[in-house]
């Protein structure tokens, strides 16, 4: 089957394989004007299985070229999930500016592995003393996430143990010591850890560093992504004291992203799974399944509380598909207010509310068939509320038909909602993205009529336009 971008439920802004199952995003790594995007991926199939790195490339996060499969499963094992570093000053001695990837070798035992490749990502060689780090005799042993930490003059490995983030550091990505290890402790989700990300932030000049953790006992229920800010001092993370558990995306569908190595910018770029492990083997596939969610730079900010959150925003290079913005309506809210959405590829909704009268209802995105989502706002408990149950078809798991709810950051006058949809998905940043949900839908057509729902409520409303241009097309 080849794919034409246009079955069913095929999201036109988001990545996808061509075809077969997909999970976490893999070695997202940038080298000479690419940003290289490899996944978990089963060619053979659409469902999870023997699982290989697929591999994509693109200039602008959005439009991406499809590459051949970069590493099979061999002797050691299935290729499960990790990371990629530019090596610049051939430490390794596989060549200088040689990409290299580091997996994890999934077979009786979990162990970590090595590739490398001197042509651009575009083949790939297996190290021949793989594993790097053999099994030490835990089961969940995986996920390695590499950056090179400047002041200690050596590279860092995040592996997931089990309910533990270990550090590993090394010379030359050949030979590994163990360095530390941040442990679960009780108030904590409890479930096994996998994806780790330790990044480096800047906050007003100041540096701050990020520990990114998936793991089941998400909010809203399966598989989430947490994250700790604190300090690393090149051998030990130390968290900040704030009140964990913190999410990266209160949704039910981003897991087990990471961000990219090598950002020409400094930036730190994240991309998740957009799905979750309680369904994601059961959501409606014919040519291929599973997405990413849309690429998104992560910030520091100071919560009310005093401690730091991080927030995310869309990165800058969306306006490569946005249309003119079109203000759609301003004014208050008594009655429903209906309005059609130019929808065909995707969109952006900017959505600001402000003099609330009630809790409940704030708008409807629904479609000819009856099929709708429903975003609200309880104020006393500051939360924003997702509807999905009558979103689409829903009906595959008990899991999927559920209201979700996200912290609302800062219980102020005015909400803010910069809402993405696409053919399958609906992500949500709340004021600037101090918040996020992302959440994924399975409507026959993409929704294309907004309801002000004003009906048992009363608010002033200010909602503009954007349509967003397939990256197939
Ligand atoms: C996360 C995960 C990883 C593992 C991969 C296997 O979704 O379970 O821990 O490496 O998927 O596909």
């Amino acid at each position: 089957v080849q794919a034409d971008y246009e079955e069913q439920y095929r999201p036109q802004i988001h990545f996808t394989a061509e075809k077969n199952w997909i999970n976490d995003p893999n070695g997202m790594v940038y080298l000479d004007g690419e940003y290289h995007l490899f996944y978990q991926h089963n060619p053979l199939g659409t469902d999870w299985g023997n699982m290989s790195w697929g591999h994509a490339v693109s200039e602008d996060l959005f439009h991406w070229e499809h590459l051949s499969v970069a590493l099979f499963p061999d002797d050691l094992g299935a290729i499960f999930s990790g990371s990629a570093v530019i090596d610049k000053n051939n430490t390794a001695g596989f060549g200088e500016n040689a990409m290299i990837a580091i997996y994890t070798s999934a077979g009786d035992k979990q162990a970590q592995s090595l590739a490398y490749s001197t042509d651009n990502g575009r083949s790939f060689k297996k190290y021949e003393g793989n594993p790097v780090i053999p099994n030490p005799g835990i089961n969940d042993f995986r996920d390695p996430k590499v950056f090179w930490h400047e002041e200690s003059e050596k590279w860092i490995m995040s592996l997931a143990t089990y309910n533990s983030i270990t550090f590993y550091g090394s010379a030359n990505l050949l030979e590994w010591t163990r360095l530390s290890a941040f442990e679960y402790y009780e108030g904590l989700p409890y479930g096994v850890w996998e994806c780790p990300d330790l990044i480096s932030m800047d906050y007003n000049g100041e540096e701050k560093w990020v520990l990114i953790v998936s793991t089941n006992g998400a909010p809203n229920g399966g598989t989430g992504t947490q994250y700790f800010v604190g300090d690393f001092d090149g051998n030990e993370f130390v968290p900040d004291n704030a009140s964990y558990p913190l999410w990266l995306d209160y949704g039910k569908d981003n897991y087990a992203g990471v961000t990219w190595s090598n950002e020409p910018q400094g930036r730190s770029i994240f991309m998740g799974w957009m799905s979750n492990w309680e369904y994601a083997g059961q959501t409606p596939a014919s040519v291929f399944r599973g997405a990413m969610t849309l690429p998104r730079e992560l910030f520091l900010y100071t919560h009310p509380d005093g401690h730091l959150i991080v927030g995310s925003k869309i990165v800058d290079e969306i306006n490569m598909i946005s249309q003119k913005e079109v203000a759609l309506f301003a004014g208050q809210v008594t009655n429903d207010v209906s309005l059609d959405l130019d929808a065909t590829d995707a969109y952006e909704l900017s959505v600001s509310i402000s003099g609330f009268s009630n809790s409940g209802n704030i708008l409807k995105l629904q479609n000819s068939n009856g099929e709708l989502v429903t975003i609200g706002y309880d104020m006393e408990r500051g939360a924003l509320i997702f509807d999905r149950t009558e979103s689409g078809t829903s009906d595959f798991s008990g899991a999927f038909r559920k209201s979700i709810e996200s912290p609302v950051v800062f219980n102020e006058e005015i909400l803010n909602l910069q809402i993405i949809v696409d053919q399958s998905s609906v992500e949500v940043f709340v004021n600037g993205g101090l918040s996020s949900q992302t959440n994924l839908v399975f409507p026959e057509e993409i929704y294309n009529e907004l309801v002000l729902t004003g009906e048992n409520n009363s608010f002033y409303a200010d909602v503009k336009f954007k349509s967003l241009k397939s990256v197939w097309k």
